[in-house]
């Protein structure tokens, strides 16, 4: 990769979900009203129990007044904290959706919080020998921060972890020990759940947090309450962990469902071979399928080389051309011994059948709901690159002014993320190696990096972050596999001749 111009990391986004300012005061607005009744409904349940002193200053008002009072407080907690962080952390700037998920999660671990709480207490058997105050331990915060890691990113478990210990301790009745507690077991949770591909290591992740949490409560319980409930805290604890994995699994597929995301368990469940999509792309489309699967294994490649989601760059890989079911005829991979149909066709019809596998894909996306982040990636692995292939048969009509070259590009967006970006290069890469037929690793090597200098400087990976050295790291692996590939390539002997 020779090209040496600045770093693409520190590129700024327009914000995901850049509203109008009229269409934000609505929004705030709604939101505001939202939470206020949100809150109106928690202290008309509990609010006498967790601000006595209010709930008596003000009488029958109370719910009311004390949920506007809270909608304020929590909407300038939540403007400041997530302003700031949104601002200097590109990860947290969140969509529309992740906070109405994360303020939905945050609300539902309260009710948890008090169900806990309250039930607990209920259970004559542990009314003696067990004090009130251990029931803290057992509310099921790792769990929660453990989902958002995976839903969302680690950044935002973070802020969602400090937020919701914060909001969950008000149920225990806001003691110190519960919030600190909350605070190290949310952590302990988020921060073993990096990679989880199936729920064995869900579970796995819910055994790990479980000494941890169990050590934090008896600590925490001997240091503020002495030896009493040590043991029972250690106990709670453990549970809180061990529970912390069962209890995520149960709610990330709900939390997919209802929000559009997409887990890497549940994308390891759309790499199989079963699902309809890939059914159809296999038997209507070999040619396709066969690109598909050469893009996921290079696309894997070059995520492992440097840190990003190998997962989701395979299975994403497999679904990219997609929309090519809808006129598969009409993509080379799929010609193999017929005529070319593009040749009776002219180049602006060629071009808008074949620009028109991304809109389709998308839709097709959306409507097997195989989730945002692979539809997000359809729409953006051609970015707004050029359709090179029908150039060249447009340069008569170009010359003439009849058309021009802006209208052989794909309508895009551009690669957003280093995994939208890796597809891209693989996509690009696979399809010019491909058509060498038996090159050498040298020739695999300049093909790849003649490539991978072509979308660098269109300007296609202006929107990602991936780095010059990802961008060079990612060219290496790709050329590797695609060498190893081409190498190992051998041809069958001929019937009767070779060994059988
Ligand atoms: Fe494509
Ligand atoms: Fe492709």
């Amino acid at each position: 990769m020779s090209g040496s111009k600045s770093a693409t990391r520190n590129s700024r986004r327009p914000p995901e979900n850049g509203a109008s300012p009229r269409g934000r005061y609505w929004r705030v607005l709604a939101l505001s009203l939202g939470s206020g009744a949100v809150f109106a409904v928690l202290f008309y349940l509990w609010g006498r129990e967790l601000f006595p002193r209010a709930a008596g200053r003000w009488g029958g008002t109370f719910p009311f007044v004390g949920a506007v009072a809270l909608t304020l407080a929590v909407a300038l907690f939540l403007s400041e904290w997530f302003g700031f962080a949104g601002r200097e952390v590109r990860k947290v700037r969140l969509a529309a959706r992740d906070s109405l998920f994360l303020c939905s999660l945050a609300l539902l671990l309260f009710f948890a919080a008090k169900a806990v709480i309250d039930l607990l207490a209920e259970i004559p058997a542990l009314e003696h020998g067990v004090p009130t105050r251990v029931y803290a331990y057992l509310i099921p915060l790792p769990a929660f921060a453990m989902v958002v890691r995976v839903l969302i990113n680690s950044e935002t478990s973070i802020l969602f972890t400090v937020a919701a210990s914060v909001l969950a301790a008000a149920a225990a009745s806001g003691s110190w020990p519960a919030l600190l507690f909350l605070l190290l077991a949310g952590t302990a949770g988020a921060a073993r759940a990096r990679r989880v591909p199936d729920r064995y290591r869900m579970l796995l992740v819910g055994a790990q947090t479980a000494p941890v949490c169990a050590l934090a409560a008896a600590a925490l319980e001997f240091s503020f309450h002495g030896g009493g409930g040590v043991l029972w805290a250690g106990i709670f604890g453990a549970v809180n962990g061990l529970l912390s994995g069962p209890i995520a699994l149960a709610v990330m597929p709900v939390a997919e469902s209802a929000f559009g995301y997409a887990s890497d368990i549940r994308l390891m469940e759309l790499s199989g071979t079963g699902h309809p999509l890939l059914s159809r792309l296999m038997m209507e489309t070999p040619g396709t399928f066969h690109h598909s699967v050469m893009v996921g294994t290079l696309a894997e490649a070059g995520a492992i080389a440097i840190g990003a989601n190998p997962v989701l760059c395979r299975v994403a890989a497999l679904y990219h051309d997609i929309g090519k079911l809808v006129k598969p005829q009409y993509y080379s991979e799929n010609q193999a011994g017929v005529e070319n149909v593009h040749d009776a066709m002219s180049p602006g019809l060629s071009r808008a059948v074949i620009l028109s596998h991304v809109k389709e894909g998308v839709r097709m996306a959306g409507e097997f709901r195989l989730g945002d982040r692979i539809t997000e990636i359809i729409g953006q692995h051609h970015g707004t690159s050029i359709l090179y292939c029908f150039l060249d048969k447009a340069r008569p009509l170009i010359q003439d002014r009849k058309a021009s070259e802006e209208m052989f590009r794909y309508p895009g967006p551009k690669p957003k993320t280093r995994e939208a970006a890796i597809i891209m290069l693989a996509d690009a890469t696979e399809a010019a190696v491909r058509s060498l037929g038996r090159p050498t690793p040298q020739e695999v090597d300049e093909t790849v990096t003649g490539i991978v200098n072509r979308i660098y400087f269109d300007g296609q990976l202006n929107e990602c972050d991936l780095t010059l050295r990802d961008l060079h790291a990612v060219g290496r692996a790709i050329s590797q596999v695609l060498a190893a590939v081409a190498h190992g390539r051998v041809d069958y002997p001929e019937a009767g001749k070779g060994a059988v």
